[in-house]
């Protein structure tokens, strides 16, 4: 492959998936029609505990991030795995629909799982849209946008004072010593040596 990194340039925004239990950051989501109960998929990986939640429970949300995001949600949703902490407590959040969603954000769509499709690193899930709403009408967080100030969104967790390897694909930064022999990152599934030290 000559330049996978032209893959950032396809426009996805920022969002935080919620379902009873916990969540995560996600990226990966496109609007499957338009009509007042649209479709929505969501590719989510294996590894992710969110995984685990989305298989045992029929509802999730998404919560659209705006540029104006606190660092704070990206942080707890996006580098922590809710088997080790209760995201939800984290973040203010309030139930919709008995689906947790992330008050500090520019709106959310509560959906009901349909259907499911299985690839090699991650799951699409399907929902039907039976709730949405509009909190505020400000710029949605879009991936690209995130890749640029990556350094501010981020700062939060960096001055824990760990160090962070970088995808050399996505852009996806881990957090700790060293990248665990075994790990796969959860944006595109490649593992530990697509991943170099963030100098
Ligand atoms: C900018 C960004 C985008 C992400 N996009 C996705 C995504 O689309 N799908 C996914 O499964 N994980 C994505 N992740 C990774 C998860 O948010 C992350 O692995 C999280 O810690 C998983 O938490 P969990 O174990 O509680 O599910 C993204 C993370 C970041 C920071």
């Amino acid at each position: 492959m000559k330049n996978p990194k032209i893959t950032r340039k396809i426009t996805q925004g920022m969002y935080v998936l919620t379902t009873q239990g916990g969540g995560c950051i996600v990226d990966a989501v496109a609007r499957v029609g338009g009509s007042e109960h649209p479709l929505i998929s969501v590719a989510v990986a294996k590894t992710n505990h969110s995984h685990k939640l989305l298989r045992e429970n029929d509802r999730f949300a998404l919560s659209v991030l705006g540029e104006n995001a606190d660092p704070e949600i990206i942080k707890v949703f996006g580098f922590n795995s809710s088997k080790d902490i209760d995201k939800c407590t984290q973040c203010q959040t309030v139930e919709v629909e008995n689906v947790p969603i992330v008050k500090n954000s520019l709106g959310y769509m509560v959906c009901e799982k349909v259907d499911t499709i299985d690839t090699e690193t991650h799951t699409l899930y399907i929902g039907r849209v039976i709730e949405a709403d509009v909190f505020a009408d400000q710029k949605p967080m879009t991936y690209a946008y995130y890749q640029e100030h990556k350094e501010e969104l981020t700062k939060a967790k960096s001055e824990q004072g760990k160090t962070a390897w970088v995808c050399t694909v996505c852009g996806y930064v881990y957090y700790g010593d060293e990248v665990p022999d075994d790990y796969k990152c959860p944006l595109c599934g490649l593992g530990k040596e697509y991943f170099k030290k963030q100098s």
